[in-house]
């Protein structure tokens, strides 16, 4: 696993933006896998300086999102539809078309599961996949439990998670209580991984994953089997 520490949240957010670029001025029609949250808003925010300046182009790339609420209106300005389209997708040149994001509105998430994995496969997998991690150590929405799901599935969040993210609804009780995530598989298609943490509230969870040791009560601790992990993280995140 590579590790490169930052002094703090601007310098995480460059040096994961020069890694997207490189990648995409390397590879025009390469699939991006996607996290929404805070952790990655200022990375999007340099990715669109450089679409509009015009050193980047993003009409070839493809990608696919991690996870989204269930259940939720793709218009809902909680859904992470709108999140994407508004920190990232309406202000570059991306092909709408060629985003990807679970259908929160699905009647058979099941069904949404299995489609969304095929859509990874259809693509190839994922040549860059970005995540975030929870405080509680979940890699998308996949939560601390006994056993983790390999596929992309419907998920309860945990008390933790509904807690953490209600700080961008109006209550806690309009925090969905359940999400489609990709699994730990449908992440591990991803040909190379960067996984980044802003912050002493995440000094727990980075400390878990750079352990070494591997459990599913913290599942950035599986980052540890694949072969081309990069973390980000900021010297409050890595030092506590
Ligand atoms: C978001 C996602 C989550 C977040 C994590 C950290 O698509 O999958 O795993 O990356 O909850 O969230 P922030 O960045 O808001 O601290």
């Amino acid at each position: 696993m590579n590790v490169i520490v930052t002094k703090d949240y601007a310098e995480m957010s460059s040096a994961a933006a020069k890694i997207v670029s490189e990648l995409i001025k390397n590879k025009p029609d390469c699939v991006l896998g996607l996290a929404t949250g805070s952790t990655p808003e200022g990375m999007y925010a340099q990715l669109v300086q450089e679409c509009k300046e015009g050193s980047l182009d993003f009409s070839a790339v493809r990608s696919v999102n991690l996870d989204e609420y269930y259940p939720i209106k793709p218009d809902n300005d909680q859904s992470y539809r709108y999140f994407m389209n508004d920190k990232l997708f309406n202000h570059v040149n991306i092909d709408k078309a060629n985003t990807n994001v679970p259908n929160g509105m699905t009647e058979n998430p099941e069904e949404e599961g299995a489609r969304y994995d095929k859509i990874i496969a259809n693509l190839g997998g994922i040549d860059l996949q970005i995540l975030g991690i929870g405080q509680n150590g979940h890699i998308g929405f996949n939560e601390p439990d006994e056993e983790l799901v390999s596929g992309t599935h419907l998920v309860d969040l945990t008390e933790d998670t509904i807690q953490v993210n209600s700080r961008f609804f109006a209550s806690i009780d309009e925090v969905p209580k359940q999400a489609l995530t990709m699994g730990i598989g449908s992440i591990f298609t991803a040909r190379s991984i960067i996984i980044m943490a802003s912050g002493k509230n995440k000094h727990d969870a980075i400390s878990k994953l750079l352990s070494g040791k591997i459990t599913t009560q913290c599942p950035a601790t599986m980052l540890n089997l694949h072969p081309d992990v990069t973390v980000i993280c900021d010297e409050g995140a890595y030092n506590g």
